[in-house]
């Protein structure tokens, strides 16, 4: 087993869910890793504070990859105030854990989307309290 990965890992990896871009996202989130330089974008289509669809791009690992994918599943379909509440913790649990060294990788998707809802608040002049954010890398983008 390549680097003591689960199977869910490894499927995450190798079959990614919600890969690609979105046009007219209601929010965009990206993120680096300022450990490794991997990058990754969360889109985020918005209905009625429900998450309708959720897209991302990930430059990086095969963890990263895979906690993107398990992050993206975790949250389609919720209200977006509860996207916020993922944790990293919650996602490694979701795919029976990654290596000790990776876990760092799993912080990416966490952080990407809750980069997306700060953009989709913003843009939509939602107000929240900024220590949600606090932490929050500053390179995300609009788009
Ligand atoms: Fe960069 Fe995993 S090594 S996110």
């Amino acid at each position: 087993m390549a680097m003591g990965y689960s199977d869910a890992v490894m499927d995450h990896f190798i079959n990614p869910r919600n890969v690609g871009k979105m046009e007219n996202a209601d929010g965009v989130g990206k993120v680096g890793n300022a450990r490794c330089g991997d990058i990754m974008k969360i889109y985020l289509r918005v209905e009625d504070s429900i998450i309708t669809d959720v897209k991302f791009n990930t430059f990086g690992c095969a963890s990263a990859i895979a906690t993107s994918s398990m992050a993206t599943e975790l949250i389609k379909g919720k209200p977006i105030d509860d996207a916020l509440a993922l944790t990293n913790q919650a996602v490694v649990d979701a795919l029976d854990g990654l290596p000790s060294v990776k876990i760092h990788c799993s912080v990416l998707a966490e952080e990407a989307i809750k980069a997306a809802v700060k953009d989709y608040y913003d843009r939509h002049g939602i107000e929240y309290d900024p220590a949600l954010f606090a932490g929050l890398g500053k390179e995300h983008e609009e788009e």
